[in-house]
């Protein structure tokens, strides 16, 4: 379902791709209304190339059209993108952290009060349409904006809302359980990535394709019944965002478990 909103991805790397295409291939966003952002002009040239997105060097321009500011740029380069586009950050933006490690609180701090923001924590099975993201609202961020941050991410996979201190939890569930999965299948065949071809070698290689299933419903979607929101949440229908409130540890676990759910 198209959002209507003009994005900017600040930082158009690797994620920022994999956001780019999930969204105009589930229809979320049209090309024009995607602006992304880098550097190197060539990058410019691969992504409106690809993608027939817009592209500017600037981070102030890209953020001042933008409705919806996604923060794409490595974890150490955060402090210097945000001190260059906090001038044009008011209320009217929603600003999605990608970033690994930084706290909602340190980008507030930058930003000034009142900005809303979402900090996200997608995996890399997102490049292949099969990501996990868990997201948590900011201080200023409403119900309505955490559904449109889900909506970017349920275009690449799944999301779910979880308190922010369960962001570094799903940091390490989200490092290590891809890499996990491939060392397991790994074990489970008798032999490792590189190992000389032999009889088990095809079975091996259709499991290698990844713990991210591209392209195909994963069977804990009809398991727990979850469309997943965004272009599978049903015709017209936006997703329901269970916004947890505070954590406990039967809440902590209960959010964690609904994530490694939505992570299978
Ligand atoms: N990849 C993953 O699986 C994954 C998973 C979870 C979270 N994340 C988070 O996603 C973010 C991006 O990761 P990535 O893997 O996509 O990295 P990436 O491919 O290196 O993308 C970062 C991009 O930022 C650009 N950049 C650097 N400085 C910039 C600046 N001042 N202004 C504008 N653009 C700038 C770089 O391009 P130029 O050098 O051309 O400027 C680069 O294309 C990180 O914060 C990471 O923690 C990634």
């Amino acid at each position: 379902m198209p959002i209507g909103k003009t994005i900017a991805f600040l930082g158009a790397g690797n994620m920022a791709e994999a956001l780019v295409k999930g969204l105009l291939r589930a229809g979320v966003a049209a090309p024009q209304e995607i602006v992304c952002t880098s550097r190197r002009k060539l990058r410019g040239d691969e992504l409106t190339t690809r993608y027939g997105v817009r592209f500017t060097t600037s981070n102030v321009e890209a953020a001042r059209v933008a409705d919806l500011v996604v923060l794409s740029v490595k974890p150490q380069v955060m402090n210097h993108l945000l001190d260059e586009i906090a001038p044009v950050l008011d209320s009217s933006k929603l600003v999605v952290s990608i970033a690994a490690g930084v706290p909602i609180e340190a980008i507030e701090r930058k930003v000034g009060h009142g900005v809303r923001i979402v900090r996200t924590m997608p995996n890399t099975p997102a490049l292949v349409g099969a990501g996990a993201t868990a997201l948590a609202a900011g201080s200023h961020a409403t119900d309505e904006d955490l559904s449109q941050a889900k909506a970017l991410f349920d275009a690449v996979g799944k999301s779910v809302v979880v308190d922010e201190p369960l962001l570094d939890a799903v940091t390490g569930l989200s490092g290590s359980g891809p890499a996990y999965m491939f060392l397991e299948a790994a074990h489970r065949d008798r032999g490792a990535p590189g190992t000389p071809e032999g009889p088990g070698d095809e079975p091996r290689r259709h499991r290698h394709r990844g713990p991210a299933h591209p392209g195909g419903r994963r069977p804990a979607d009809h398991a727990h019944g979850r469309g997943g929101g965004g272009h599978e949440a049903g015709e017209g229908a936006r997703p329901e965002v269970p916004r947890p409130r505070r954590v406990t540890r039967k809440s902590g676990l209960a959010q964690l478990e609904l994530y490694m759910a939505a992570d299978m």
